[in-house]
């Protein structure tokens, strides 16, 4: 039987770099991954894919509505080749995966590919394609198992139809009408892809408004820009039933009413969060204790409460997102490597990849005022950039709030073009404690969309913003 220091079940961002940092720190690691190719949810059906088909689709949309201002005139229509853009959509998710590969080999980590399942704390079976079962032994185990979509317990999702984000990554034809429950993440950035594609694309939400996890002022912003684009949005609607009918799906919903709201569509997008996944893993045999959701309850450690098995990523609680997986990985490696790592959970931003884009860090305006936290706010609108107007890209605004006393930041909003790259000087900022004040002494290359955040950061200091 193999013996190894640690062994890790799921290869995401979580599971393969937790891998390589335990390869840096001496351990003799294993990786046990149930799919044939490396990189979990994000790198094979997340992330990478959607963020693939965001550029395609981009693409496309910027040649039909804004190359002929440029001056660039195309003969003849431009024509979308759907098989194409999934395939190369597809060449992209194939050479990331085989790069994990690479680099678990270079770190000398062992892969398994099977199913791994627990036969006590310190050995997991792994049933492979074959049928055969491999068993090994490791010191300390990390569950790195992710999560899947989650539904409602009326809808039977079909896969072909009645779909979940994974499906809609490989659509065979564009949907002339696509509802999507759940005006989240998923919702907003697959429905730009395939409103740019030329879908009517209707947006069915629960709550009374989109991205409600994020600043009031964000939600706002994006409903307009949004339905400036042509998406349609019903907020405060409760699906009470999906009806697949031949090649339509019918959507029921319930407005704030209580009328009956039909939708009649030819794809259902099924978009309402994500689910830990545990399946198969026989928790029990290891006394790993876990929440009725399948959630593995953790300690500020990451430990479970099996003192050799640590759980990082998806399957734990916090935000479901690849970088907050990773940063959970590293630290559980250098816990067992004898350091005293640190996650500050309130410094992992979160980032929508439409286009503007949207990115946030720290606390909401809404936060602040449900702790009675006294703050100031300064906003920057990107329209008022010279950068933002040599691209047309003028949707948007960095919003900055401040402690009201000590002027330090305690969480940046933004809409913008290239904001997902824009909101690292945010965390860089607030892992320093900087104040607004700051930020706004710091000089920022001209003619760029970073200058909003020096003007955001005057106008949270002193109201004294210079370009409006
Ligand atoms: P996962 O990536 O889910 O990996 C878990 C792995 O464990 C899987 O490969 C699974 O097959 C394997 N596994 C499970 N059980 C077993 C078992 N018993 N034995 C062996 N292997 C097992 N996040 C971002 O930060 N940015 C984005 O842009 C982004 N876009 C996304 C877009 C979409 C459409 C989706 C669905 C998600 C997106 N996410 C994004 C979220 C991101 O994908 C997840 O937060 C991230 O993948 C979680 O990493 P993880 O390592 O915890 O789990
Ligand atoms: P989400 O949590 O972002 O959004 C789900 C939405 O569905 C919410 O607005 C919620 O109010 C709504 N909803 C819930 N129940 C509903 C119902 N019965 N009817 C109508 N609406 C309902 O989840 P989403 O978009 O499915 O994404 C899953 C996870 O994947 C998220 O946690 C996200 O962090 C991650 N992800 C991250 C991305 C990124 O970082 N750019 C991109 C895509 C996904």
């Amino acid at each position: 039987m193999s013996s190894f220091d640690i062994a890790i079940i799921g290869s995401g961002p979580g599971g393969y770099v937790s891998a390589i940092r335990c390869a840096q720190l001496g351990f003799k690691t294993a990786i046990i991954e149930k799919y044939s190719t490396l990189g979990g949810t994000c790198l094979n059906v997340g992330c990478i894919p959607s963020k693939a088909l965001l550029d395609s689709s981009h693409h496309y949309h910027d040649a039909i509505t804004h190359f002929k201002e440029h001056g660039i005139d195309i003969p003849g229509d431009v024509k979308i080749n759907l098989e194409q853009m999934i395939a190369r959509k597809q060449a992209v998710v194939d050479q990331t995966c085989s790069g994990v590969k690479f680099l678990m080999d270079k770190n000398k980590i062992t892969v398994f590919e099977g199913l791994g399942s627990f036969k006590d704390a310190t050995h997991v079976d792994i049933a492979k394609a074959d049928g055969t079962t491999e068993t090994i032994e490791a010191k300390n185990i990390i569950i790195a198992t992710g999560s899947k979509p989650a539904s409602l317990p009326f809808i039977k999702l079909d896969k072909e139809r009645v779909i979940t984000s994974t499906e809609a990554l490989k659509l065979k034809e564009i949907p002339k009408h696509l509802v999507i429950i759940g005006g989240g993440v998923i919702g907003l950035e697959l429905g730009q892809v395939y409103l740019r594609l030329g879908a009517q694309v209707s947006v069915v939400e629960f709550l009374d408004r989109i991205l409600p996890g994020m600043d009031g002022a964000i939600s706002k912003e994006m409903t307009k820009i949004l339905k400036k684009q042509g998406m349609k949005f019903y907020t405060q609607h409760k699906v009470t039933a999906v009806e697949r009918k031949g090649k339509e799906v019918l959507v029921k919903a319930d407005d704030k009413t209580g009328k009956n709201v039909d939708f009649t569509a030819d794809y259902c997008l099924v978009a309402v969060g994500r689910k830990p996944y545990t399946e198969g893993l026989n928790l029990k045999a290891a006394g790993v204790k876990a929440t009725e959701r399948g959630q593995i309850d953790v300690n500020e450690h990451l430990q479970t409460n099996v003192s050799n098995i640590y759980a990082i990523g998806d399957v734990v609680r916090g935000a479901m997102l690849a970088h907050k997986a990773e940063e959970e990985g590293a630290m559980v490696a250098e816990i067992l490597a004898g350091q005293k790592p640190h996650i500050d959970y309130n410094l992992i931003p979160g980032v929508v990849y439409t286009w503007p884009e949207v990115a946030a860090v720290g606390k909401t305006e809404e936060e602040l005022k449900a702790a009675g936290v006294e703050f100031k706010a300064g906003s920057f609108p990107m329209r008022a950039l010279g950068r933002s107007r040599a691209s047309m890209d003028t949707d948007g605004f960095v919003k900055i709030l401040a402690d009201a006393k000590t002027d330090e930041v305690l969480g940046v909003h933004m809409v913008g073009a290239r904001v997902a790259d824009l909101i690292a000087e945010a965390v860089t900022a607030m892992e320093f404690r900087a104040s607004a004040e700051d930020i706004s002494r710091m000089s920022h290359a001209h003619p760029t969309y970073a200058e909003a955040v020096k003007e955001a950061a005057l106008a949270a200091t002193d109201n004294r913003a210079l370009h409006v």
